[in-house]
């Protein structure tokens, strides 16, 4: 089984990389460099998920060549702490929907041949507790706003994807200490990774669509 896996440099992507890694083969994607400690049976890819020069590159290097589970992980949320008055600024918007909406359907499309190769294959979608509509606790619009746009994808991907024995789930990874989640995070990338390799593992075409935090509980939408 292959597994690709963007933005597995660090944080929540690393963890997964290297569960995977224990299993069989993985491609990891990095944008700048990949991380030193690299197993045997992990090969890192250059990818800008917001590029589509850098889509198109990685979709000619990996041609013909199966992929039963693509995992859309990279992710920014830069408006960590803007104020309503006068923050959000317009490349905000402009860069996180660029890397959190745009990058997960260019992702999923130019890969999309390397799934239907594997006759049947998953896609996990990391988006986020932020994505919900009926969790509504204000700030962080523009991340909010993108995760529930990657949320909304992965739903109809999962309605168009059905015929071609494609599931697609949505996931919270849990809050995360990371560069992203901050050190006062509730749980480590270890925990996160093995409770999402277990939701990966449980999703099937009878569930495809879900929205599911990292130890298995529906989300609300
Ligand atoms: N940590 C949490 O508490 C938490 C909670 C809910 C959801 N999430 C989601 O979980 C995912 C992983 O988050 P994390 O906490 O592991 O974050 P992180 O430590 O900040 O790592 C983010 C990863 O995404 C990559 N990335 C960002 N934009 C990219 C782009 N345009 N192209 C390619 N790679 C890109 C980064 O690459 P570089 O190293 O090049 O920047 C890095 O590898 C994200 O989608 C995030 O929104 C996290």
């Amino acid at each position: 089984m292959t597994v690709l896996i963007t933005g597995a440099n660090r944080g929540i992507g690393h963890a997964l990389a290297t569960r995977y890694a224990q299993r069989g083969l993985v491609i990891g994607t990095y944008r700048t460099a990949p991380p030193d400690d690299t197993p045997e049976t992990l090969s890192w890819h250059q990818l800008d998920v917001a590029q589509p020069q850098s889509q198109a590159a990685l979709c000619h290097k990996l041609d013909g060549h199966p992929i039963e589970l693509l995992i859309c992980n990279a992710g920014i949320y830069l408006d960590k702490g803007e104020n309503l008055a006068d923050g959000y600024p317009v490349d905000q918007w402009e860069q996180s929907f660029a890397s959190n909406v745009t990058g997960v359907f260019l992702t999923v499309q130019n890969l999309l041949p390397n799934l239907q190769v594997a006759g049947t294959a998953k896609i996990a979608i990391i988006s986020s507790q932020m994505a919900s509509s009926t969790r509504a606790p204000g700030g962080s619009y523009i991340y909010r706003a993108s995760k529930a746009a990657a949320l909304n994808l992965g739903r109809n991907l999962a309605t168009d994807l059905k015929g071609l024995d494609i599931a697609v789930g949505i996931y919270h990874p849990g809050w995360v200490r990371t560069d992203m989640g901050g050190d006062s995070a509730a749980i480590s990338t270890d925990e996160a990774a093995d409770g999402l390799v277990n939701r990966f593992d449980a999703l099937s075409l009878g569930t495809t669509g879900c929205f599911e935090t990292w130890d298995g509980r529906p989300h609300d939408y």
